[in-house]
């Protein structure tokens, strides 16, 4: 059977760059792929990479189960799981940093923007998170893999690590493909459109969270920074404040940017961003809905554990397979 694996990190707030570039693929690849089996995880393991509160993890987990199911997951056809809760995904990463090197970990480009950021001590476990990662996708033997612009240097690690391991030992894993949202793979920073919109900007400003109720969403699309030419036209490199919001609207509406530059055609940024507020509004809210009669419900509970059931027992198979082919323990 053909699987699909992927993951996000329960370290924030999701906000509308992780449900347009990961959360809303996965929910049309369960529909456009019927033949294939989901893997589908919250990432606690890479969460810790950066030290975090207790308490405040717990939170992050249980709210990012329930927005994965409340953005149209369906747990018939996904298996829905914490990272955590399945062994094998920490000793896989242990065996993998085995076949991986220290330099090309350290060209990591997440790995260098991250330390830099940090004051406080950089862990190990930020260094070697993509071998965690790769860890996750192996260990299911993934053909694709959704994810975000910004793990693609981390997936061409994923299948090199696969590459040599196959080389040295006999075919072994799968080596997979990332699958890469055409729009909507990264959505920027509302206050500055050159960056990511990120969970952890500072700016709060620069985001617009799932959860953000009605006034908070439009008001943060109104004050969205544009510029001063008032004419919706698409142009990443020389307009990406109007260009963003463009894609925003494109990858919820799914017009093209060319059918919304006509829409707008001799319209102003007043109307233009009247009308995303209340898009991103009418695409939000259904899920806000269903968010919370999720969030403390036996249902996300047994969602959960048959995740980690189904889960637990192909990663168990593989790592004890993977122990015997490198010739440790016993036969
Ligand atoms: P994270 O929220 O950083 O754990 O990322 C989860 C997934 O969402 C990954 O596949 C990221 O590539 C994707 N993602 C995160 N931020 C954005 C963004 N601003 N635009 C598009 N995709 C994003
Ligand atoms: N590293 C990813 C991120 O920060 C999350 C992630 C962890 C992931 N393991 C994965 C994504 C495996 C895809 C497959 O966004």
């Amino acid at each position: 059977m053909k699987r699909i694996v992927s993951g996000i990190q329960p370290t924030g707030s999701i906000n509308i760059g992780t449900y347009l570039g990961s959360l809303k693929n996965f929910v049309k690849l369960q529909d456009q792929l019927p033949d294939h089996e989901f893997y589908i995880f919250i990432a606690d393991l890479h969460a810790i990479t950066v030290p975090k509160e207790k308490q405040f993890l717990r939170q992050k987990i249980k709210e990012l189960a329930a927005i994965y199911i409340a953005c149209g997951l369906d747990p018939k056809r996904v298996n829905l799981f914490i990272q955590s809760e399945v062994p094998a995904h920490s000793q896989m990463a242990y065996l993998l940093q085995c076949h991986s090197y220290m330099g090309e970990l350290e060209r990591m480009t997440q790995f260098k923007d991250k330390s830099k950021k940090q004051e406080k001590g950089v862990t190990v476990g930020l260094f070697s998170y993509p071998t965690l990662m790769a860890g996750d996708i192996l260990l299911y033997d993934a053909e694709y893999v959704p994810v975000g612009q910004d793990q693609k240097q981390h997936l061409e690690l994923t299948r090199d690590i696969a590459n040599r391991v196959n080389n040295r030992y006999g075919d072994f894993f799968t080596v997979p493909e990332p699958l890469i949202a055409e729009v909507g793979a990264k959505i920027m920073s509302l206050t500055e459109p050159t960056s990511k919109m990120s969970k952890s900007d500072t700016n709060i400003k620069s985001r617009i969270e799932l959860l953000d109720p009605e006034n908070i969403i439009k008001k943060r699309i109104n004050s969205a920074m544009t510029d001063s030419l008032g004419t919706i036209k698409f142009d990443q490199e020389a307009r990406p404040g109007i260009s963003n919001l463009i894609t925003i609207y494109s990858s919820i509406t799914g017009k093209t940017y060319e059918e919304i530059e006509n829409i707008y055609d001799g319209k102003g940024y007043k109307e233009f961003k009247e009308d995303l507020g209340e898009i991103v509004y009418q695409e939000l809210k259904p899920i806000q809905d269903r968010y919370n009669e999720l969030l403390n419900s036996k249902e996300l509970t047994e969602i959960l554990d048959n995740g980690r059931e189904n889960a637990s027992k192909i990663a168990y198979k593989k790592i004890m397979k993977f122990n015997n082919k490198i010739g440790l323990g016993r036969k």
